[in-house]
């Protein structure tokens, strides 16, 4: 039986109580004393793979912990759910769906059949649909009901059809071809309309719709209120294909909304939204960098993708990145994980991070239906450092919660401005080297001795200079922030993701736990717009939607 159709309690593996065992044997470890008793502890704990050095020997981990973690991933048979992943089996239990975005990347002539078909010739005459597109876009021969050429393209969609184009396009900035800008629109809120709309002119902007089931509400008012914005501008109502295609596995819906056969783009139930900038859905993304560099992001990922599935466990990159997430968060009690970029073109790798993780792995049930007995998902937070330094990192060095901190950062900047990236690449380190090291209390105290201060100064103000350390980090250097690495360094964390949730057994590619906000969405907005005059089922939804009826204006 596959991994995820078999009662899976992987703490009832023998690995897992060697880890509980292990783990108080790990209670006095000290990383500082690790580096000090081996000079190859920087190299026995690195990893260097598809553009990336992942440096993870500033973690609370010996070759014993390792070995440890890798039986518990053979034992719960992460070899077989890779297969099982990549071959297109239901990986998705409760939907009853294969979880294939790593067809997307495949190139031509690989062979990958599900349910008798093979999908990838499938997924490259979407491809050649994207190239023509944006050919015709990026020449001029696509033309706006004014017969100019497009210059904006406008994203309409939200979570992974959002997140992840804008995490690239932005990320790529510098590979952005000449003439077409790309903006997103995602929230249901006229400000963000507003601002955006207020620099367009609906002559030379053309609307991606960009929703896999063309059903979401935030996507769809926006796509109303962008048509209607169109028409009040003047547009014609016959030539609005000139202005919006759409992006979809459900084509009725779209063609009802005004979208024409031929400028629909499919998508496929086996690609779920927080992994379907591969598809279609990046669109955005090849209008920006151009479809060359578009497929330089898929060969990167396609490149992970081997990596993933030939290296063995213990010279995996995604495993060992999962593995030390399962060490934090079952046996140590951590309950997030900082992801900090050092860079600015990948400000937005956090957010696409926190719905790839945090939808994927917000789950409190197994593929089984059976409740899980210990932490899964950790709280996926951070940002763009060195700004985090003066925000956040406080807590980081001193707060009481162990948090675990992914640094990743370029060795070259596109942007060469006298030393500041040195500067940047030296805080990213000592951040990690501060984590680790720490201040004890003798070593505040000399410093504070040294800058001449009396003995009780020196003792009034030591405990507050001591810094814990022993703080783990990983460290991810790329060579510079380019497609073909930025597409390994995605593809990386989507196979983390997916290592936790097999070795856990649960489904990382369903999220039914977003279904209820938005049913009851639908009873409050019938309240606050008078609609529904029976009172809301508690007091305080019902005392706030007063509230705001009261107040409400406009
Ligand atoms: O948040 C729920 C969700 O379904 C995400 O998984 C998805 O990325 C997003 O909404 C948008 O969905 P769609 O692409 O179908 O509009």
């Amino acid at each position: 039986m596959a991994y995820y159709q078999q009662p899976h309690h992987v703490t009832g593996l023998p690995a897992w109580q060697a880890l509980r065992e292990h783990r108080q044997q790990m209670a006095g470890f000290s990383m500082r004393d690790a580096f000090a008793n081996n000079a190859q502890r920087f190299e026995q704990f690195s990893l260097n793979q598809c553009g990336l050095l992942l440096d993870y020997s500033k973690n609370l981990i010996s070759e014993q912990t390792l070995q440890l973690l890798i039986d518990l991933a053979e034992q719960s048979q992460l070899p077989a759910s890779i297969q099982s992943l990549f071959k297109g089996e239901q990986v998705n239990a409760s939907e009853g769906r294969a979880a294939l975005h790593t067809a997307l990347r495949s190139p031509i002539g690989r062979t990958l059949k599900l349910d008798g078909v093979d999908l990838i010739p499938q997924v490259h005459r979407v491809l050649n649909q994207m190239t023509e597109l944006v050919g015709r876009i990026h020449s001029g021969l696509w033309r706006g009901y004014t017969d100019k050429p497009i210059t904006d393209v406008v994203n309409i969609g939200i979570g992974g059809s959002f997140l992840g184009p804008e995490l690239v396009s932005e990320a790529l900035r510098p590979f952005t071809q000449r003439g077409v800008w790309c903006h997103y629109l995602a929230n249901i809120d006229g400000s963000e309309f507003r601002e955006l709309t207020a620099r367009l002119n609906p002559q030379t902007t053309l609307f991606i719709v960009s929703s896999k089931s063309f059903g979401t509400l935030e996507t769809l008012k926006n796509a109303l209120a962008a048509r209607d914005w169109y028409l009040a501008l003047g547009g014609p109502r016959d030539e609005l294909h000139k202005h919006f295609i759409a992006v979809t596995s459900n084509a009725p819906a779209a063609i009802e909304f005004g979208i024409k056969a031929e400028n629909i783009f499919p998508m496929w139930d086996w690609v779920g939204g927080r992994y379907s900038l591969w598809s279609a859905i990046g669109l955005p993304i090849a209008l920006a960098i151009g479809i060359t560099n578009f497929k330089e992001l898929l060969a990167g990922a396609y490149a992970m993708d081997q990596h993933f599935t030939q290296a063995p466990l213990g010279q995996n990159m995604p495993v060992i990145l999962a593995l030390l997430g399962i060490w934090y968060g079952n046996f140590w009690g951590a309950k997030s994980q900082a992801i900090l970029p050092y860079d600015h073109y990948l400000r937005n790798f956090t957010k696409h991070l926190q719905q790839l993780d945090m939808e994927s792995n917000g789950k409190s049930v197994r593929q089984d239906g059976s409740s899980v007995d210990f932490s899964t998902g950790p709280v996926i937070w951070g940002g763009v450092g060195c700004n985090g330094q003066h925000a956040y990192h406080q807590l980081l060095h001193q707060g009481t919660e162990l948090i675990p901190a992914d640094f990743i950062v370029p060795a070259n900047s596109f942007s060469p401005l006298a030393d500041h990236h040195q500067w940047l690449f030296a805080n990213c380190l000592s951040q990690s080297q501060a984590l680790m090291h720490g201040k004890n209390r003798a070593e505040a105290e000399d410093e504070l001795r040294q800058q001449g201060l009396s003995e009780a100064d020196v003792q009034r103000l030591a405990p507050h200079k001591v810094i814990p350390g022993n703080r783990p980090s990983n460290m991810l250097v790329l060579n510079r922030v380019d497609p073909l690495t930025l597409g390994a360094l995605i593809a990386l964390y989507e196979h983390k993701v997916f290592v936790q949730s097999a070795i856990w057994g649960t489904n990382a590619f369903d999220q039914w736990g977003v279904e209820l906000g938005k049913e009851l969405g639908k009873g409050v907005y019938q309240r606050l717009t008078g609609e529904l005059k029976e009172p809301a089922s508690d007091a305080s939804t019902q005392g706030l939607i007063d509230h705001f009826r009261d107040r409400h204006r406009g």
